[in-house]
């Protein structure tokens, strides 16, 4: 293919969203990880995995505000934590508790082992997923942030991850490619992926997310104030 998968070298940045970092991993972002627009972005997602522009638009500015930069962030820019990185991943280590940045497979292993005896995810194994997540971060991390707007963008990344490597209408993904997704940032083309033939947009992932949030059962921890670090 043109976007040939390519793992990071040493100088390369990457984020904590798999989506991302696969894109960048194919070359559909820079593959250095640096200085990159929200119309870089908004280019790759829909040319990867057919995502309409205003969600990576709503998403790539609110990035922004990671960056020293007027226009453009790096990857690793986006591990600030209280912008868009927040608590409770599902692939990654809480803020307070060690590395919040890169992929671990210990915090993986709930939305790995999800959904028993299937071999799909669905959005009730993915709100059963963020609970248990949720779940472990109040009980090992005294600093857990878990406020509204973090509820909301967990069950559209969970919405995300269910669109773009399955169908955004059912909100059905093989766990095969989800995995190889988040483990390796890569595409599954090799094992069957196709990049979706419907579009993901706001009204999907927010129909999807709407329904993974309501088998989530969240509730706020702690005060709930909504603040949200607004610069690096
Ligand atoms: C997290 C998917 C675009 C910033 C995530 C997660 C998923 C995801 C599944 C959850 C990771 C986890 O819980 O461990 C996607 C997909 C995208 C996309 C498929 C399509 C291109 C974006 C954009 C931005 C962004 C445009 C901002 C520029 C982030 C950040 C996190 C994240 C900062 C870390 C949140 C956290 O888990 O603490 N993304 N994302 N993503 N995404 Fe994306
Ligand atoms: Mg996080």
């Amino acid at each position: 293919s043109n976007y040939p998968w390519i793992a990071p070298g040493p100088n390369d940045l990457r984020s904590p969203c798999p989506g991302l970092n696969t894109l960048a991993n194919h070359g559909f972002l820079p593959r250095d990880g640096r200085n990159i627009t929200v119309s870089m972005i908004v280019e790759a997602g829909f040319k990867a995995y057919h995502i309409q522009a205003e969600f990576l638009i709503r998403a790539g500015k609110v990035g922004m505000l990671t960056s020293h930069e007027a226009e453009t962030l790096s990857l690793d820019d986006l591990k600030l934590h209280g912008t868009l990185e927040h608590d409770a991943s599902l692939s990654r280590e809480d803020f307070a508790l060690g590395d919040n940045l890169h992929f671990n497979e210990e915090v993986f292993s709930t939305l790995a082992n999800a959904n028993p005896d299937s071999d799909y995810y669905d959005v009730t194994s993915a709100g059963q997923a963020q609970h248990a997540r949720l779940a472990d971060s109040i009980q090992r991390n005294p600093n857990v942030t878990n406020t509204i707007f973090q509820s909301l963008s967990r069950s559209s990344e969970s919405a995300s991850y269910l669109s773009v490597m399955g169908d955004p209408i059912q909100g059905v993904a093989p766990k095969r490619f989800v995995q190889i997704f988040f483990r390796e940032e890569r595409l599954p083309i090799e094992e069957g992926w196709k990049r979706p033939s419907v579009p993901s947009n706001v009204t999907s992932i927010g129909i999807l997310a709407e329904q993974i949030a309501k088998v989530s059962e969240w509730q706020p921890t702690g005060d709930n104030c909504p603040a949200i670090v607004l610069a690096p």
